[in-house]
């Protein structure tokens, strides 16, 4: 091993560590990573004393800083939370107006009540409340009970035909099958009621006057005049006090067919809605409410 030996070409020292010829210099350590080592070293002495940093058995060195980030989750999990209790007391407050034109509560009752509609109202209703047979949709403007958000939320608590004490009830007689009506006059107001909702109707023989177009309105007319108009009204437009739904628009609930028809008239319906005062509460009835409005909205 050669001591002190230098390199004639680079004026640098050696090691004194050769390999097969090849001598190792011994040049200092470059500028730029010697200040990155003591930079870095700095700043880890800086943090170990600002910050939390060393762990000391059951607790850790808490650093000048007093940085706790598991504090400042719980802080803010807490503001959050606080903003959401106050909104939900301000909708159980408010009246419905006040809550439709808040957007921040609004947009409370979207993310609730889609939870709530889902979990409870789907199943007949649709999962967009777009609803199926036997099953009104309650997404578009044709309201059986009527569309302020009260006659909503009434039907909601107290349901229909259900077994609430104060449950609307409603019921289409089986006009049919309890001998009320022959087979010739349902078939007749089968005619007329396609008629009334834009459809031509399949059979205008038994009519016993029909105008040009072979359309058996008048007998029909008649018929219904006397057997349905007390609930569906003179204008077969329905009635939001017997729930009898509008028969001149293309909304059905039981399906627009003529036999669906038919079977209607001659069986009877009564659709069963059910209270959900008791099951849910006032408040989650009154974010479903602004939320079966709000699917309203929607599709216009
Ligand atoms: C078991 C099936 C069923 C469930 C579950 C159900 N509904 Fe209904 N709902 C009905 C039926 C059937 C009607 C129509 C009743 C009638 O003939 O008047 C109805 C009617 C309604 C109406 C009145 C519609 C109108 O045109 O006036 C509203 C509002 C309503 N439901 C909301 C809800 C909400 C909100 C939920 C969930 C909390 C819900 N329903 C759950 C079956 C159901
Ligand atoms: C006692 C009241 C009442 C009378 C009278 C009545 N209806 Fe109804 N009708 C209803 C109710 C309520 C419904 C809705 C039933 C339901 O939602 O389950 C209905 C539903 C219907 C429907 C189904 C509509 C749909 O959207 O699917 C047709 C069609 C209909 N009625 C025709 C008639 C005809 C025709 C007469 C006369 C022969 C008549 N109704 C008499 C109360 C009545």
């Amino acid at each position: 091993m050669h001591k002190d030996e230098r390199d004639p070409h680079t004026g640098y020292k050696t090691t004194g560590h050769e390999w097969n010829g090849i001598k190792e210099l011994n040049t200092p350590i470059p500028r730029a990573i010697l200040l990155f080592i003591i930079v870095t070293h700095l700043f880890a002495l800086g943090y170990w004393i600002f910050m939390p940093a060393w762990p000391l058995g059951d607790t850790y060195t808490k650093g000048l800083l007093g940085a706790d980030q598991k504090k400042r989750v719980e802080k803010e999990v807490a503001e959050a939370a606080m903003s959401r209790q106050a909104a939900l007391e301000a909708i159980e407050r408010q009246d419905y107006n006040t809550i439709v034109n808040d957007l921040h509560l609004m947009a409370l009752v979207r993310e609730n009540g889609k939870t709530l509609f889902r979990d409870n109202c789907s199943a007949c209703h649709g999962a967009q409340g777009q609803g199926q047979s036997g099953f009104p949709s309650l997404a578009d403007n044709d309201w059986l009970w009527g569309n302020s958000p009260e006659q909503i939320a009434k039907t909601i608590r107290v349901g229909v035909n259900a077994d609430h004490p104060e449950s609307r009830s409603s019921e289409m007689l089986a006009f049919g099958r309890d001998q009320l009506l022959q087979r010739g006059d349902v078939l007749d107001l089968v005619s007329y009621i396609e008629s009334l909702s834009g459809k031509v109707p399949k059979n205008a023989d038994s009519a016993d006057s029909a105008d040009s177009d072979g359309i058996a309105l008048p007998k029909g007319q008649s018929i219904f005049a006397e057997n349905c108009a007390t609930c569906h009204g003179a204008d077969a437009k329905g009635s939001t006090e017997t729930g009898a739904p509008d028969l001149t628009d293309d909304i059905w609930i039981y399906g627009a067919g003529s036999d669906t028809i038919f079977h209607t008239i001659w069986d009877g319906r009564k659709g069963v809605m059910p209270s959900w005062d008791g099951r849910l509460t006032p408040l989650q009835q009154k974010i479903l409410t602004l939320y079966v409005l709000g699917l309203n909205e929607e599709e216009q």
